[in-house]
């Protein structure tokens, strides 16, 4: 059967957080040096692109989704030509580039903000942003009730007394996207990657940019259930609004003018429908499926999850894009070892470790492999999860760096335990990350998790990610279809185009099986499938 066309449809797409990929300069970080050492790690581990996030010149306030200059590379990374010739050679082994477009905020450092904080009120440089007069005596309270996604108000009062929205940061000042040189600038952005060789790119929070005009108050309520936890109304002031689709229909008109190209959405909308507004065949390509990974280890609620996706993004024409683990989330090692009921980021803060089986969370890490990479449409995975690295959990409070530590009043841990550095080799100071430690400390025993660990070792995530990744390519990526057949209870069975099934089970005893095993996240046990196993069949 041929591969469907175009190549994202089906790609696997691996997502480099840079800073903590591999460190080829010896400062602590990684960086364009360290990543192009790797690429033939990549290419044979077998992905089809890579998602790079952000690498231009950031004070790093959120990791680099604070961008000072759009078409530059921080110095800590590379520089320009680097980054131009790092796409090129890429592509000779057969890898695209993605980069992350960061159309909500700039910096605080962007010369743009700098600008209109000089400039003063009333300036036509603050209406690039969202400036207003405070409410209460003097406008000493922020103009509205809006609530930064990192926690604490949206709002910070500059020297001169006005305010200006960051819904995330207060390093990360709110675009104004009624404006028509914010619009301007970014069509001219997305050229200046594309005419460098890039495929496309991934949309940072592509379900915010408009603000409602007026600023109305959200009310208590909304503020509660808010924010990156994904929109649930169909009405809000600054997440989901209708006027979005305009711009992405601009950008797509864009990037139609360069062939196989795409950009992918990071757009937490839970109402499907909503959702798959965003995949319309003149919008995004792709959009992350925020329910998938959301789903807990239960066979129904993956199947729940699955069919609803596919069907809603079907019924636009579009095909469903699969994601697990990336640089905001709990790694899923971790979250699928805790016992069902627990949240994740409340024991993540000051939960009983002992919760926490991690045996059990490797073998479900393996199985749900599987059935990621078994599933029609694309998938995207992130740097470590080949290698079945967990959260660490047990970073001290004096090493944390995510906004989200600070403004949540350190009631939330943030995200920096999945953005621990890549273990390379078993010994070494920062385990072969970089000849000079890594801006993170790594747990003890990191290297026991190596490439260098795993690399040819029978039974290792590493070959289970490398083997599904190639017999992915063979047998199940060349159509969209899935065929639910019927199976035990709590266990999933789907046929394949190709005639190749995928089974996983997500019980507690061990179920038969049918059929000549092709590959399987655990040794059989006398014929049956383990718990917390799976397999694909022919
Ligand atoms: C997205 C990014 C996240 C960042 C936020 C603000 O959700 O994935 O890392 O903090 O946007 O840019």
């Amino acid at each position: 059967m041929a591969r469907v066309e175009p190549w994202w449809r089906t790609a696997a797409v691996y997502q480099v957080y840079i800073r903590s990929f591999k460190d080829g300069n010896g400062d602590g970080a990684g960086d364009i040096a360290g990543l192009r050492s790797k690429l033939a790690y990549l290419r044979d581990l077998g992905v089809d692109a890579l998602w790079i996030n952000p690498w231009y010149p950031s004070p790093l306030l959120d990791g680099g989704y604070d961008v000072a200059d759009y078409r530059n590379i921080d110095p800590r990374f590379g520089d320009i030509d680097e980054a131009v010739s790092f796409i090129a050679e890429a592509r000779n082994h057969g890898i695209r580039v993605l980069v992350d477009l960061v159309p909500n905020h700039t910096s605080w450092e962007h010369e743009w903000f700098e600008a209109a904080l000089a400039a003063g009120p009333g300036s036509p440089e603050r209406e690039r942003y969202h400036f207003r007069q405070g409410s209460g005596p003097g406008g000493s309270e922020p103009p509205n009730d809006w609530q930064s996604v990192f926690g604490g108000p949206a709002w910070e009062r500059a020297p001169d007394g006005e305010w200006y929205l960051h819904l995330f940061d207060i390093s990360q000042p709110d675009l104004n996207w009624e404006h028509p040189e914010v619009r301007a600038e970014f069509h001219d952005i997305l050229r200046f990657w594309l005419e460098r060789g890039a495929s496309g790119f991934r949309v940072d929070v592509a379900h915010s940019l408009v603000k409602e005009p007026g600023y109305p108050d959200v009310g208590d309520e909304a503020n509660e259930q808010h924010l990156l936890s994904g929109v649930a109304s169909s009405r809000h002031p600054y997440w989901d609004r209708p006027e979005i689709h305009d711009i992405v229909r601009g950008w797509r008109a864009t990037l139609d003018e360069y062939p196989e190209t795409m950009m992918v959405a990071e757009a937490w909308v839970f109402d499907l429908e909503r959702f798959a507004d965003y995949v319309r065949p003149d919008e995004y390509h792709q959009a992350f499926d925020p329910g998938f990974l959301e789903a807990p280890w239960n066979a129904e609620e993956m199947r729940t999850a699955i069919d609803e996706s596919m069907k809603a993004v079907g019924g636009v024409g579009s095909i469903p894009t699969w994601v697990l683990s990336n640089h905001d989330l709990i790694r899923h090692a971790t979250r699928y070892a805790l016992p069902s009921g627990v949240d994740p980021k409340a024991w993540l803060l000051d939960g009983d470790r002992a919760l926490m089986d991690s045996p059990l969370g490797e073998r479900r890490a393996r199985a749900v492999a599987l059935l990621l990479l078994g599933l029609p449409g694309s998938v995207y995975l992130y740097q470590g999860e080949e290698l079945g690295l967990p959260e660490v959990t047990e970073l001290p409070p004096e090493v944390l760096e995510d906004p989200v530590w600070r403004r949540s009043g350190h009631n939330e841990k943030g995200r920096d335990g999945c953005r621990v550095p890549i273990p390379w080799t078993i010994d070494g100071a920062s385990s072969g990350f970089g000849s000079n430690g890594s801006w993170l400390p790594q747990p003890d025993g990191w290297g026991e998790r190596s490439v260098e660990a795993q690399d040819g070792t029978a039974g290792s995530m590493l070959e289970l990610y490398r083997t599904a990744l190639h017999l992915r390519r063979e047998h199940l990526s060349s159509d969209l279809e899935i065929d639910w057949l019927d199976s035990p209870p709590e266990t999933l069975l789907f046929a394949r185009g190709s005639g190749v099934r995928c089974f996983v089970n997500f019980g507690s005893d061990p179920v038969p099986i049918e059929g000549d095993v092709l590959l399987a996240s655990l040794d059989l046990e006398d014929g049956q499938l383990p718990p917390n196993a799976s397999a694909w069949l022919r």
